[in-house]
Order: C-alpha cells, then sequence, then structure tokens
C-alpha cells in the first residue's frame, strides 16, 4: 500500500513538474477535484482524443460524429432519470465533519476482507510451490470461503437496500459492521441522504423568468436527442453509431485521486443503434472491439480485465467496465453498456415526439435498442501517464526518469538539439525544426550540455533526440537517440521524416487492432 501511495504520489508531482496537469486555480489554494491541463498534458490529451476519434469514427463508415452543446433543454434530465435518480447516497460523521458516500464506505470495509483473502492466496503459493492451483485453492479453502461470503452477503444486502431505497437499513450496515471514518476513527454517523450529482445553473437574465438548467452529466443524452436528425440528414441505416467528446460535469461527493474522479471531466462516447434483439451480439463485439483499442496502446495486457455487472440499472440488459490497472489498484476505465430502447422511448414520451427508425427491409418502424461505449478521457490520459512513467537504474548507478509514453500519444515527437551553441550547429537545428513541424510537433532545446537535455527529453516522454555536430557540417548526418532504448544511430538528414513516421504514425499503432 505504501508503495502504491509513492508510486500514484510521484505520477501527481512528476505531472505538475513537467507541465501535464496543474491543480485548477492553484493561486488561490485550488478548487477541488478540478484541474487544469497544462502545455504538454493538452497535446497529449488531444492526441488520445484524435485516437479514438479515428479509430471510433473515421475508420467506421457506419459511425458519425457530432458535438451537442453542453447545455440541454432541462426535460432532457427527467426523461433520462438523472433528476430523479442519478444520486449517490451521502453519510456525514458528526465529528469529524467530512462526509463520505456510504455505498463506498461499505465497498471499503469488503476490499479489506478481499485483501484478507489474497493474504492467504499468497501464503498458500508459498507454501505449495509450483503445485499451487489458484482456483482450486479459492474454491476449498474454508477460510476464503467464509470470507467471500461475508462480502457477498454484505454487498448483497447492501444492494437490495439501495434499490429498495432503504437507506436506514445502509446506515444499519454501517453501524452493524462498525464502520469507521477512516480518517479519525470515529463511529458517530448522521442518516444516509440521496445527494444528487448534477449541477444546477440559469440561463436568463431576470431571477423572475430565468430558466433552471443542468450541466451535463454525461455526454449521451446529446447523442439521443439528436438520433433522428442525424439518421435522416445523413441517411444511415441500422446498425449505426454517433461518437461524440466533451465535457461532463459531476458533483462528486468522493472526489479524490487526482484526475480519476473529478467534478469536471470529458467523456469520448459512441451510442450504437441497432435492430431490437440484436444487442446482445453487438454488446459482445463492442467489448473485443474496445479492448482491442486498449491493446493496441501497448500498456500490457495484463493491466487490463473485464467487470461484467451482475446488477444492472433499469435501463440496461447487460454492462461491463473495461478496469484498468492504476497505481491504486485496478479500477473502471470504461464502461460497455447494452441500454434497450430505454432513452429513446423515454424522449419520446417526454418530448411528445416520435424516434423511431423506418427499417425498409422489414417494412416497419420501431424504436432501436442502443449499445453504449463510454471512456473517460481523463482517466484514460491517467492510464497512459501512470503506466509510461518509470525510474531506471543505469550501469553507472544513477537513476533515469523516463516517461515512455506510446510514441502516437507523446506531447512531443522530437527534440532537435545543437551539441553546442556555435559554428553553425544551432542554424542547421532550427532548419530541422522548421521542415519536420509540418509532420510532427517538434521541438528546439539548446540549454544545458547534451547529456541533461537528453535527460529532460526522457523525462518528458519524447520519443527521439536528434542531435547536430561538427560531423553535419560535413557530411549532413545526425544522430537520432531513442527515448527507450538509449540507442543512438547515424542518420542523414533527409531520412529524419520517415523514421519518426514510422513509429509515431498512426496507421501503424491502429493496424495493431
Ligand atoms: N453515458 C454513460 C456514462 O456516463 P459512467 O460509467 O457514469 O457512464 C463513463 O461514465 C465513464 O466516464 C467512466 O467509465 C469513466 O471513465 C468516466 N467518468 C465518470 N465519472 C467520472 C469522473 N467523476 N471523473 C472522471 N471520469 C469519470
Amino acid at each position: 500500500m505504501a508503495n502504491q501511495d509513492d508510486k500514484f504520489k510521484k505520477v501527481i508531482s512528476h505531472a505538475k513538474e513537467y507541465g501535464y496537469v496543474f491543480q485548477s486555480s492553484e493561486i488561490y489554494d485550488g478548487l477541488s477535484a478540478v484541474y487544469d491541463y497544462a502545455q504538454n498534458g493538452v497535446e497529449l490529451k488531444k492526441n488520445i482524443r484524435d485516437y479514438w476519434w479515428k479509430a471510433m469514427v473515421q475508420m467506421h463508415e457506419n459511425i458519425v460524429g457530432l458535438d451537442a452543446a453542453i447545455f440541454m433543454h432541462p426535460t432532457t434530465w427527467k426523461a433520462s432519470g438523472h433528476v430523479d435518480a442519478f444520486n449517490d447516497p451521502l453519510i456525514d460523521n458528526k465529528d469529524s465533519k467530512k462526509r463520505y458516500r456510504a455505498d463506498v464506505l461499505v465497498e471499503d470495509y469488503c476490499a479489506k476482507i478481499e485483501n484478507k483473502i489474497n493474504k492467504e492466496v499468497t501464503k498458500a503459493a508459498k507454501r505449495f510451490g509450483d503445485a499451487f492451483n489458484k482456483d482450486e485453492f479459492v474454491s476449498t479453502n474454508g477460510r476464503v470461503l467464509g470470507y467471500q461470503e461475508k462480502i457477498n452477503t454484505i454487498l448483497s444486502r447492501m444492494a437490495k437496500s439501495l434499490e429498495d431505497e432503504d437507506l436506514a437499513d445502509v446506515k444499519a450496515l454501517i453501524e452493524e459492521l462498525e464502520i469507521a471514518d477512516p480518517l479519525t476513527g470515529s463511529k458517530n454517523w448522521t442518516d444516509v441522504k440521496q445527494f444528487n450529482l448534477m449541477f444546477g445553473t440559469k440561463l436568463g437574465a431576470s431571477a423572475e423568468s430565468a430558466m433552471d438548467l443542468y450541466l451535463r452529466p454525461e455526454t449521451a443524452q446529446g447523442i439521443f436527442v439528436n438520433f433522428l436528425n442525424v439518421q435522416k440528414t445523413g441517411r444511415m441505416k441500422i446498425p449505426f453509431g454517433i461518437a461524440q467528446t466533451g465535457k461532463a460535469f459531476r458533483n462528486e461527493i468522493v472526489a479524490r485521486q487526482f484526475i480519476f474522479r473529478m467534478r469536471e471531466f470529458e467523456q469520448m462516447e459512441m451510442q450504437f443503434f441497432v435492430k431490437p434483439g440484436t444487442q446482445k451480439k453487438w454488446y459482445k463485439k463492442w467489448k473485443e472491439t474496445r479492448l482491442k483499442w486498449h491493446l493496441s496502446l501497448g500498456l500490457g495486457a495484463v493491466n487490463y480485465r473485464f467487470h461484467d455487472h451482475e446488477k444492472l440499472a433499469h435501463y440496461a440488459d447487460a454492462a461491463a467496465d473495461i478496469e484498468f490497472k492504476f497505481p491504486f489498484g485496478f479500477k473502471e476505465l470504461e464502461g460497455i453498456h447494452s441500454r434497450t430502447d430505454f432513452d429513446l422511448k423515454a424522449h419520446e414520451e417526454f418530448s411528445g415526439k416520435k424516434l423511431q427508425y423506418f427499417d425498409h427491409e422489414e417494412n416497419k418502424s420501431y424504436v432501436p435498442y442502443v449499445v453504449e461505449t463510454s471512456i473517460g478521457l481523463d482517466r484514460m490520459f491517467l492510464a497512459v501517464f501512470s503506466n509510461a512513467l518509470e525510474y531506471e537504474t543505469l550501469e553507472d548507478g544513477s537513476i533515469r526518469t523516463v516517461l515512455k509514453l506510446p510514441a502516437v500519444l507523446a506531447p512531443t515527437k522530437a527534440a532537435v538539439l545543437p551539441l553546442i551553441k556555435r559554428d553553425g550547429l544551432p542554424e542547421i537545428a532550427k532548419q530541422i525544426v522548421e521542415d519536420l513541424k509540418w509532420d510532427f510537433n517538434v521541438a528546439y532545446d539548446e540549454k544545458d550540455a547534451v547529456g541533461r537535455r537528453y535527460r529532460r527529453q526522457d523525462a518528458n516522454g519524447t520519443p527521439f533526440c536528434i542531435t547536430v555536430d561538427h560531423d553535419t557540417l560535413k557530411d549532413n548526418t545526425v544522430t537520432v537517440r531513442h527515448r527507450d532504448t538509449m540507442e543512438q544511430k547515424r542518420v542523414k538528414i533527409e531520412e529524419l521524416r520517415d523514421i519518426i513516421k514510422q513509429e509515431v504514425d498512426v496507421k501503424s499503432w491502429l493496424m495493431k487492432m
């Protein structure tokens, strides 16, 4: 745990030190769970968004994009169920005055029991050595089974209480389990209350005529309300998808873990409209396709897993998360949901307008079913960034900090470095920058010894350093140093574009899907 915390702290401070992510309004002591993307962060974020857009929109003939407004008619959120049901159960500690999500307190309690299971497994693995069979052990060992049963009983009771809106029982559960405030140890709790996560605002000049609006808590509803407009004007045939990226806002009660859970964040969502009855097939297909997209970036297959939801939201007939191994453990990165016809039907009902598709093959109209893929751009940023940060011990014993970002996503693709600041070397280096910047984001760096500049670019995630030296004057060659291997190669200046392209080109990365 200490190690995990340590790694996570390093990720956060590296993100600040190298101009990736800053706390919002830092000079005023910051705004909780709101962050700004700095000069490098904004490039990395854009590259992730573009990588998603290319794969999801431009590579699919039957998926088109949309950029709906953040403000929507307030009835949208009545229809979608967010006004009535987009709540988290919160509980306050009367002594510490700290506010918690009641369900998270219970889940954290269960996670501690899960840790005990993991300890039993580690002990047994040591004892039995090569003969150890983990699946057999966890399904037969009495102690492990006891722990697992306890977790199941607690979680199913909580799920039932939440579903029945029996918040008194959620409090009773917290008290029975003797769950204490994680910060102070106090068990002096208030009742559990529901708290709506949407941010409200007002539209209009005068207080009397102003209309209550919400900042959208998901981008998906902008797609649903535009479904028929896009289908008709784009002459789209089912199955087809509408994708969009954009800001979403949630007044999260427990907003911690840096950019993992924010109050203002960005989503990349795609709603895929299908014929009723075919949704299971498409759900399976999108689960596979999305995992392949993740794997194409090379962050390591062991760092992903699916979590299939057993308890489904009222509108879904299947749902799964793609979880990623963040520095604080496996957590949700993306959701894939088979949302039935719930949203379109609800908008039909509340707007009084038909949102149906006429199927020429079937010669009838119907409300399509929807399979949704929804990923948080900021979470993807954190996944990529935290996975990339490494500290390598070199042969001379020194530590190299290197940000091994997938080259296709790296903010700066190459840095051009004149060995010294005279003899015409800076002029050649600047000319190389001028030539390459048409194709790639490149930097010029002449400050400090070249070794220090290499280290700076390593920590910045720049895949290539190009050094101009006195031999360049004679034969038009430069040294190309590779970030990950630190290997250096002498190449002709005119070869640079192809060398960089080979490693950063979106096509070659997406072809791995
Ligand atoms: N339209 C479906 C939807 O919004 P969700 O599971 O609530 O589903 C989808 O959110 C994704 O959005 C999550 O998997 C996560 O990556 C991201 N996300 C949700 N809440 C977030 C928050 N507070 N901060 C950052 N990302 C968040």
